[in-house]
């Protein structure tokens, strides 16, 4: 396993669609390695999803998992998960307010507007279908790393641009209020 460079906005790998991934290529050990590669830098940076573009493969890829995450200490905890051709299904109108951030935007965070309940249809590493459903802040988690595949980053969907924030101006401005919310959702999903 190896730990990828992250790209960073600006970088047009960030703002092209990627492409799907075959039976033949999901089964090569490149892209095995990829999938490998994808979790080991996810965990180095301490990310809480990393998608295959942001380590420059333009494949639809993505891996999440929180646990005692020090860059978003008050989300829940969600088991690794891998997810190819992923696609997301919103499940009702309500929606979010959530905090976001991304390894591929160096000290940038800012309110998205997320749905708060959506099911999961993708496939895993090995190719078997999953089907799931995801609601509170964990939903917010996946819809961020699944734009990635479509060349969206976070900052595209901040519709209030005011709530643009440094990492340290959100510790010391926006963290206690957007906490409380946050818990209030974990309260009632328990994700
Ligand atoms: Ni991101």
């Amino acid at each position: 396993m190896t730990v990828r460079k992250i790209a960073t906005i600006g970088h047009p790998v960030l703002r092209q669609r990627s492409r799907e991934v075959g039976p033949e290529e999901l089964a090569s050990p490149e892209f095995q390695r990829l999938v490998d590669d994808v979790i080991e830098t996810m965990r180095d940076a301490s990310g809480a999803g990393l998608a295959a573009p942001q380590v420059h493969e333009p494949a639809r890829l993505v891996a999440i998992e929180v646990d005692r995450n020090p860059r978003y200490p008050y989300k829940p905890r969600v088991p690794l998960t891998v997810l190819v051709n992923p696609e997301l299904h919103v499940l009702s109108d309500e929606t979010f307010d959530n905090y976001e951030g991304c390894l591929s935007v160096p000290n940038l965070r800012g309110v998205v507007r997320r749905a708060t309940e959506v099911r999961v249809v993708a496939l895993d590493r090995r190719g078997a279908p999953l089907d799931f459903v995801v609601r509170g802040l964990t939903a917010g988690t996946f819809q961020h790393e699944v734009d990635h595949l479509d060349g969206k980053l976070f900052v595209d969907s901040v519709t209030d641009t005011t709530t643009l924030t440094t990492w340290a101006d959100f510790d010391r401005f926006h963290r206690e209020a957007f906490v409380r919310r946050a818990e209030a959702l974990v309260a009632r999903f328990g994700s």
